[in-house]
């Protein structure tokens, strides 16, 4: 039976993604690195071969799962030389482009807690209904719109969106250009990161400069992408295990490509209702978007790497507990109840996939000077 249930999820899940997914290649929004800008002398990157192998298991992973590449992916019209990943990351950590001067990107997703902030929600900040979980940016370039309801297509769109949202910052867009050149020392980044720009200081490239710098946070060389590229030995044998598990139960339906996840919507609660805790009833998520009811309750299908790392889990942050999380995937998901056993298992594979996390310096921030505004109280 559960197989049956399984056999016609995929189908409709492989249906619902033709009707919804705009772009559902993984990494659709971001090339390969081979063509990157980082590339040099056209040399081809040093992206590790995927071994031949004849092990069973690592075969049908890769009809579902790619290994993250181990330099960062290009975006579409941004050119990420070291000046303009250098600026992106200096306004990521800069707190002075929040109206109180308290609160930046680093604030709510936080490198050393896996791009996240391990809070069940950060209300408010993005323009989000009723609190939201925040999701981690380590691998978003992969993802193929942004946001729990996609509301933004990629990441140079999304970065405008904290930047002048009226809760948190009361920062229009002219707000924001005159934050930046109030503080004298941007000029000249602006000025590198966009060479022969008559008037560099936009909120466009400000956020083109934060879109090309969290394009390098990605997380390589996990466990799982060994075992991809053909190392049999990188996973235990409780993870191996729980890998099959995840393909033969149809976590895959709609966990996969590089992120395992990130490459369509999916209703939280196919097969029954997670209920109000995990899916509060006025967020409607992509239906909210859309205005379309059918779409109500479909969220961006979460990546899973870095798993064990992001705590709280679903949208609503409502879940501190990863196995449980497991099992009411399985439940609302796939009408399944998995064993105690089957859930370690599973649990046990997903944390094959936390890879290098980006070791990232606190940057040098331009000074204040007697002529930039004070924080609004
Ligand atoms: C107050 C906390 C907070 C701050 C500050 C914040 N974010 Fe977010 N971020 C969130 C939340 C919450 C979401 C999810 C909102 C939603 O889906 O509606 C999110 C979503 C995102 C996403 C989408 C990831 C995905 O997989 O969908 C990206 C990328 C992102 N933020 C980048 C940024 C950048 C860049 C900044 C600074 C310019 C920033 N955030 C500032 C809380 C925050
Ligand atoms: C029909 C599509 C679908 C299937 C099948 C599915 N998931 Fe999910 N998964 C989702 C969606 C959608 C979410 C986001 C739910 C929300 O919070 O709105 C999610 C969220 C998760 C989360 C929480 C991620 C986070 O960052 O909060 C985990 C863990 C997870 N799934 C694991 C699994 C496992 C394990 C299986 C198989 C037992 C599975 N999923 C099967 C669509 C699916």
């Amino acid at each position: 039976m559960a197989n049956v249930k399984t056999k016609h999820l995929f189908l409709a899940a492989s249906l619902s993604a033709l009707m919804t997914v705009v772009a559902c290649s993984p990494g659709g929004k971001a090339a390969s690195s081979d063509s990157g800008a980082t590339a040099s002398e056209g040399a081809p990157q040093s992206v590790p071969a995927m071994a031949e192998t004849s092990d069973e298991l690592i075969l049908q992973a890769r009809d579902f799962l790619e290994p993250v590449p181990v330099s960062a992916p290009t975006i579409e019209g941004v050119t990420a030389t070291p000046e303009l990943v250098g600026l992106g990351q200096a306004l990521f950590f800069d707190p002075r482009l929040s109206a109180t001067h308290s609160i930046s990107c680093a604030s709510c997703h936080y490198p050393g807690l896996g791009g996240a902030d391990n809070s069940p929600f950060s209300a408010g900040f993005h323009g989000e209904r009723g609190g939201r979980n925040a999701p981690t940016v380590y691998n978003a370039v992969f993802n193929f719109a942004q946001f729990w309801d996609g509301r933004a297509k990629d990441l140079v769109e999304q970065a405008g969106g904290p930047l002048v949202n009226p809760v948190e910052m009361a920062s229009p867009e002219a707000h924001v250009t005159e934050q930046i050149l109030a503080l004298p020392g941007y000029s000249p980044m602006f000025a590198a990161a966009f060479p022969g720009e008559v008037d560099p200081v936009t909120l466009a490239n400000a956020q083109k400069a934060i879109a090309g710098f969290e394009a390098t946070l990605i997380t390589p060389n996990a466990p799982f992408d060994e075992f991809l590229r053909g190392d049999s030995g990188a996973l235990t044998a409780d993870q191996k295990a729980g890998l099959s598990l995840f393909m033969d139960k149809g976590c895959t339906a709609c966990h996969s490509g590089v992120n395992l996840g990130g490459t369509m919507y999916q209703k939280f609660g196919v097969f029954s209702d997670p209920g109000p805790a995990y899916r509060p009833p006025e967020d409607k998520g992509r239906g909210g978007v859309t205005g379309n009811a059918a779409e109500d309750y479909f969220f961006k299908v979460p990546t899973l790497r870095n798993i064990t790392e992001t705590a709280p889990y679903f949208h609503s942050g409502s879940e501190p507990d990863l196995k449980r999380a497991v099992a009411v995937m399985a439940e609302v998901q796939l009408g399944q109840t998995l064993s105690p056993d089957e859930v370690d298992k599973i649990t046990a594979f997903l944390g094959s996939l936390t890879g290098d996390q980006p070791q990232l310096v606190i940057p040098q921030l331009p000074v204040s000077d007697a002529k930039s505004p004070p924080p609004e109280q």
